[in-house]
């Protein structure tokens, strides 16, 4: 089975060297498995925690996609989109507030820092904190909760987030006395390489000494590796590897044989400018085709954007039905069937409680319909037609057709409903075999109550 691995990415900034080795190229490369479901998105609304610059946030959003598109993250394999596009992610952000302990939130590392150096400099502790950082947590928790991820990669500074949303999980299942969410747990990458920057300290936007990705082309990424601080040493005499972040910076870009070589020209005193030379053109040859499909994606944001909303879709396929049933577990359902049940008793629900298909134009200009239960869960999402008339005759189709006159097969916790031997729609995969089986005997529900109206 796979392992579902989740990660979301901030987007202030402009990506460096430093997030392409620690993030993007391990994140990519993991995506590849078999054995992994990864979802990554842009944190987009976290952003606006930070910064209130509209500009910056729409072109880091657009920056940041288009680099990890060219860095080789697949779309069609992964599940690749923007928090923003989530309407899930915020209302569950207010179901998990709601079950939040406020004194959790109190002890959370940024908020902490924020309300001690307030203290230290004598003003009111909360001062110029907003309820944005305060509420970063739930936010996170919900990003996380929302798809049952099982892994999130993150940075040891993120680790008491992934605890606390594990914290948020437990007690909504506690309270509503069911498993609606899985126990995240946070991977932390040991290898990793941690890049220096120009000055040799970790490579990093709040010290302003990073070697830009793609910014400024192989021009700029020459000069600022020509800027990377180092001894004064001559020409001739020998330099020591470990101490120097051109070294460290070439090791992570360059086979085993490569670093070796690297090093003997160390110790055989090479010049720095010839080192960085070196340096240069081996970044050059793993940066250099990614920075051309970088150039083609960034002229092309309305690609972008489909790509994006491709993955909203996807994503939504999973978080719609699960926030449907915590709605029904929180109580907020459906009014009519309460005061019918309570003051109305003889009024028939019926056009209310039947379950209903729903027709939709896809972001790719097809048509498609998904077919909901009573309860108004999702259970199937038709196949694209170019035809809407096709989906509807299909509609017409299913409804005559009962649980006998279709084939509903189950395939790696997913149900297709076939017709002639076709598959024609199919359910999200579903995170366990309990669940699958339930969204089963809800379909097979839902199909007997629409043959028998029909
Ligand atoms: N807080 C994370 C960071 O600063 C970004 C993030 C937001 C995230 N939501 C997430 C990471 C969910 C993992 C899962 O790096």
């Amino acid at each position: 089975m796979q392992t579902r691995v989740l990660t979301g990415i901030t987007t202030t900034g402009t990506p460096h060297l430093g997030n392409y080795v620690g993030a993007i190229r391990p994140a990519v490369e993991a995506s590849k498995r078999d054995d992994v479901d990864a979802f990554y998105f842009m944190a987009d609304y976290h952003a606006l925690i930070k910064s209130d610059d509209a500009d910056r946030i729409e072109r880091s959003r657009l920056e940041i996609a288009a680099t990890w598109l060219a860095a080789g993250l697949d779309p069609q394999r992964v599940t690749f989109y923007r928090q923003s596009d989530i309407p899930e992610i915020p209302e569950l952000t207010w179901f998990l507030t709601c079950v939040a302990a406020k004194g959790m939130l109190n002890r959370a590392h940024a908020y902490k820092a924020a309300v001690d150096r307030n203290t230290e400099t004598g003003e009111d502790a909360d001062a110029g904190i907003n309820a944005g950082l305060y509420m970063y947590p739930v936010l996170m928790a919900a990003d996380i909760l929302a798809f049952d991820a099982n892994k999130v990669p993150v940075g040891r500074d993120q680790i008491q987030h992934i605890e606390m949303a594990r914290d948020l999980g437990q007690r909504f299942n506690h309270i509503h006395g069911r498993e609606f969410f899985v126990l995240p747990e946070a991977l932390i990458e040991e290898q990793v390489a941690t890049l220096p920057g120009l000055d040799g300290r970790k490579m990093s936007k709040s010290y302003d000494n990073t070697i830009p990705l793609f910014a400024g082309g192989k021009k700029r990424l020459r000069e600022t590796i020509m800027r990377i601080v180092t001894d004064s040493l001559q020409p001739g005499e020998p330099k020591d590897p470990e101490n120097s972040a051109v070294f460290t910076i070439y090791r992570a870009f360059a086979t085993a044989q490569e670093t070796a070589a690297f090093r003997q020209n160390f110790q055989g005193g090479i010049g720095w400018s010839n080192a960085k030379d070196e340096l240069h053109k081996l970044v050059e040859r793993e940066v250099a085709p990614m920075r051309e499909r970088y150039e083609a994606l960034i002229a092309d944001p309305a690609g972008i954007e489909i790509i994006l909303q491709e993955g909203a879709v996807k994503a939504r396929a999973i978080a719609t039905p699960k926030i449907a049933a915590l709605r029904d577990a929180l109580g907020l359902r459906s009014s009519r069937a309460v005061t019918v049940a309570v003051a109305q008793p003889k009024v028939t629900t019926k056009s209310s409680k039947m379950p209903r298909f729903a027709s939709f134009r896809d972001v790719d200009g097809s048509f498609r319909f998904r077919l909901f239960s009573a309860e108004g869960e999702e259970l199937l999402l038709s196949v694209p037609f170019a035809d809407p008339k096709a989906g509807g005759v299909l509609q017409k189709r299913i409804k005559a057709a009962g649980t006998d006159g279709v084939v509903l097969q189950v395939d790696a916790l997913r149900i297709v409903l076939e017709l002639d031997g076709e598959p024609v729609a199919s359910s999200t995969h579903y995170h366990d075999e309990l669940t699958c089986e339930a969204a089963l005997s809800q379909l097979r529900q839902a199909l007997d109550q629409l043959a028998a109206q029909a």
